[in-house]
């Protein structure tokens, strides 16, 4: 199941904000919906009858988009992301979606706004996700409000492989065990033992997201940045860059970010 969260975020962030969080809840990529022409402050002022975006509301205007999806058709389901304008998606949205074919897709539609309720959102969005479902549309004000749409990951048996470890220091075992899947190492959970000589062994070992959510928790702890806990869990320098090589070696991508 491959998820990807798209949004458009203009005014003062509030939707960026939740997107950024959700996508890291669900371990789905990000895109950010963004205008070839940014809009100014001034063009967003609704207040004046002549703004950028009152003259592309009332004229049901196109707004073309900077960039676009990579391998769009990989993905099962897509989160769209929007601030309500004028009680319904912005127009760059309907136009972002009309670029891509929906075909078989589950949509989630999550949206920010000043006061509206959700209200038809979803229905007018509808006819620009042609051939997808969309699954629930929801007014939000924080990620943690969309926890359930994230599909609960099967369990799967238990991959290790010990990719790494450092025979002439006899105080100190490192073994890393990860789950490979679809080329990409996923670090998901990790163990620290004392060995019987007062060394220790760190472990790493991956199978399910309820435990990914638990490494991103030992990792995190005291604030720290997980990925710069695990460097120094891991060694130091040298230990990491054995362990690039090590999934060099084994063809498997190493990211430089945990993919949580
Ligand atoms: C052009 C425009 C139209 C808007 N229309 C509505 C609306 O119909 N109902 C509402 O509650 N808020 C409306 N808002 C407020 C935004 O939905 C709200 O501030 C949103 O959380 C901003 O998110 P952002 O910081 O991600 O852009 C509008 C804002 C703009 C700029």
């Amino acid at each position: 199941m491959k998820s990807l969260v798209v949004y458009f975020s203009a005014e003062s962030g509030t939707t960026a904000k939740v997107a950024e969080k959700f996508a890291q809840m669900a371990g789905a990529d990000l895109f950010q919906i963004t205008p070839q022409k940014v809009y100014t402050r001034a063009d967003l002022n609704w207040t004046n009858p002549l703004a950028r975006c009152n003259r592309e509301h009332f004229a049901k205007k196109d707004v073309p988009v900077a960039g676009t999806v990579k391998e769009f058709a990989a993905y099962d389901m897509v989160y769209i992301g929007f601030p309500i304008w004028y009680g319904c998606a912005p127009n760059v949205v309907n136009t972002f979606c009309k670029d891509y074919d929906w075909s078989g897709k589950k949509v989630y539609v999550f949206a920010t706004s000043g006061g509206s309720g959700i209200g038809k959102t979803a229905e007018k969005l509808q006819p620009y996700v042609g051939g997808a479902e969309i699954v629930s549309a929801r007014l939000v004000s924080d990620a943690s409000q969309m926890k359930d749409w994230i599909p609960a990951m099967p369990t799967m048996d238990r991959k290790e492989e010990l990719l790494y470890s450092d025979p002439s220091n006899p105080y100190e075992s490192i073994y890393i065990h990860a789950k490979i899947e679809d080329d990409c190492l996923t670090v998901v959970d990790s163990e620290c033992e004392h060995g019987p000589d007062g060394g220790w062994s760190y472990r790493i070992i991956t199978f399910d997201r309820e435990n990914t959510v638990k490494a991103i928790d030992f990792l995190s702890q005291g604030g720290r940045d997980p990925f710069a806990t695990l460097q120094r869990m891991l060694g130091y320098e040298q230990r990491t860059r054995k362990f690039r090589e090590a999934c060099d070696e084994r063809g498997i991508q190493y990211q430089d970010r945990l993919a949580f």
